[in-house]
């Protein structure tokens, strides 16, 4: 089917603003339509007696693999071991009795997450993906599909998926805990809730989008940036440098913030600038304590955060406010920001957004 632009300048754009809908989309497929309940596909296998979760990914998909294990560790209290496709199937994994493994992949094909799938089917792993493009092959070959509804993708950067894996993710991750009787209804109500009022949160945080361009003017001509996060707003750290090395060619690095110190604080002087994501969770005092060490060391910090009076403003190179979140939802608003700031990191240096030079939309060659 042909795909068009719209009114947007690009498809990543275009993407990018579809979020709420093709998450509100995805969301209700695995939420009951009274909005109490989280659903999941019938599974060939009992949820409440797997033993360990094993999740495999690459590029982006890893990153929301990275955050669903906080979610299965914290709503689940199950172990969750997450790799990159690439040196998962060259290593000896220890497969648990009973274990399932999880694959994430827009497309279905990526070579070497397929491969990675083929390996755990084997070693008579149970199996599920989660796919956006359901006639794949990964589709076809795992034991269940754990469908994402973010239609088609055509930026070479993805966004839309990653948001929708993330949706899928989490509701998986509350669904493993009610079947493990972990979460009582009152619960799964709240977080039912919290996940319903979040395709409305993404509009919001998408309509203050303008705020975005300064702090990407301001980052434009930087060599290297730092994105630093904590707790489940790491792997949005590293989303967010993946996204703006893609599509800008500027240097980043994700990294969790209490690891500065041991090394890349070393690179820090004016010329770099670190955007901090530290929302008001438990960990917004670490994380500050972490962009102050940054600030008395000259580096330009830009702050996003629900509480962004933690930092003077005058001392800050931009800012960016979010609204308040539950961590189920927290992640995804902040995966936002984040790929709208490489979005126009990238226009203000006049690169080629949806095809950026040597990336491929699906990497089916190792
Ligand atoms: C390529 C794309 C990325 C994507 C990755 C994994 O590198 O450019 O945007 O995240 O492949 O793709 P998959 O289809 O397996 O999610």
């Amino acid at each position: 089917a042909l795909v068009s632009k719209g009114n947007h300048r690009h498809f990543m754009q275009k993407e990018i603003f579809e979020q709420p809908v093709v998450v509100s989309q995805t969301l209700g497929r695995y939420l009951d339509p009274i909005g109490t309940q989280v659903t999941l596909p019938k599974l060939p296998f009992d949820l409440k007696s797997v033993t360990k979760i094993t999740l495999v990914a690459c590029g982006t998909s890893y990153y929301a693999a990275s955050v669903a294990r906080y979610w299965i560790e914290k709503y689940a209290r199950t172990p969750v071991e997450v790799d990159i496709a690439s040196e998962f199937r060259y290593r000896d994994p220890i497969y648990a009795e009973n274990g399932l493994c999880i694959f994430i992949s827009q497309s279905g094909e990526t070579a070497d997450t397929l491969a990675a799938l083929r390996h755990a089917k084997e070693a008579g792993q149970h199996t599920a993906a989660i796919v956006n493009v359901t006639e794949s092959t990964m589709a076809r070959e795992a034991d269940i599909i754990l469908p994402t509804y973010a239609g088609t993708e055509i930026g070479v950067a993805s966004t839309k998926a990653f948001t929708c894996q993330l949706a899928v993710l989490a509701a998986f991750s509350v669904a493993m805990g009610v079947a493990k009787g972990l979460i009582s209804s009152d619960t799964e109500k709240t977080l039912v809730k919290e996940l319903e009022h979040l395709p409305a949160q993404m509009s919001t945080v998408l309509a203050t989008e303008e705020n975005i361009k300064a702090i990407a003017a301001e980052i434009a001509d930087a060599r290297d940036i730092l994105f630093v996060g904590r707790g489940i707003h790491f792997p949005i750290a590293m989303e967010g440098a993946l996204k703006l090395k893609e599509i800008s060619y500027i240097h980043a690095e994700g990294y969790a913030a209490g690891e500065l110190k041991h090394g890349p604080i070393a690179l820090i002087d004016e010329n770099v600038p670190v955007i901090g994501i530290a929302p008001s969770d438990g960990l917004l005092d670490k994380s500050v304590s972490n962009l102050q060490e940054i600030m008395a060391r000259k580096g330009r910090v830009v702050l996003f955060s629900d509480h962004l009076k933690s930092l003077p403003q005058a001392d800050l190179a931009g800012s960016f406010s979010m609204p308040s979140a539950g961590d189920l939802t927290s992640p995804i608003l902040y995966a936002l920001p984040v790929q709208l700031l490489a979005y126009y990191t990238a226009l203000e240096k006049g690169t080629d957004v949806d095809q950026p030079r040597n990336l491929a939309k699906s990497v089916t060659v190792e």
